[in-house]
């Protein structure tokens, strides 16, 4: 197989974003072509939407992951839950014609305050891609807790417990993605 696309996603639109760092680390696990998400979208409104349609931002997230080979999410949590900036996503998604994720390799994973690491937020955003029928990975789960030690000035993950995890997650994700692309040839 030539180089996989990995569309990378971050809940978090915040420059110095632990959850962007992540995602980024989780690439460069995968050795393949990574493509970096823009989720700064408007608030999803039924108005706009039958005024002008679905904004061209909206089109072309859709369309990249359609056209990802797989994609690697990293949300933080919010008051017990995902981010509303990725849910705002999935659902401004949703409403364009045709499901980019079906079947499509997901890995998830998250960077977040708490001593738990987002692992309610994982769980929320499990229960928020359902509906889209991903192939999405069980695990090893990837939960970085108080994130403002565990990444270096570089933006590079530092612990080794974590960074093997995350090594894991992304050859499963690779290996799953070479499954799907031997059953379509
Ligand atoms: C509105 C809000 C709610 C938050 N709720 C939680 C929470 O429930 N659990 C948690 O671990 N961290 C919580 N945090 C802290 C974030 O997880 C933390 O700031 C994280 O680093 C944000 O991700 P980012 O660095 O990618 O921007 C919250 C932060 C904000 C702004």
């Amino acid at each position: 197989m030539t180089q996989m696309n990995l569309l990378l996603i971050s809940g978090s639109l915040r420059g110095g974003s632990y959850n962007r760092k992540l995602v980024i680390e989780a690439a460069g696990f995968f050795d393949g072509n990574p493509v970096m998400a823009d989720l700064d979208l408007p608030l999803y409104n039924g108005d706009v939407e039958d005024r002008t349609g679905v904004p061209a931002k909206v089109q072309l997230l859709r369309d990249q992951i359609a056209a990802a080979d797989a994609v690697a999410i990293s949300t933080p949590e919010y008051n017990q839950s995902l981010s509303d900036v990725l849910k705002n996503a999935l659902d401004w998604v949703s409403r364009v014609d045709g499901n980019p994720w079906a079947d499509k390799p997901v890995a998830i994973m998250s960077a977040a305050a708490g001593r738990s690491g987002g692992a309610r937020a994982q769980y929320a955003l499990r229960l928020s891609l359902n509906p889209f029928q991903p192939r999405l990975l069980t695990g090893p789960e990837v939960m970085i807790a108080r994130p403002d030690g565990e990444f270096d000035a570089k933006g590079q993950l530092t612990g080794e417990l974590y960074r093997d995890a995350l090594s894991a997650l992304m050859a499963k994700l690779k290996a799953e993605t070479s499954c799907v692309a031997l059953m379509a040839a």
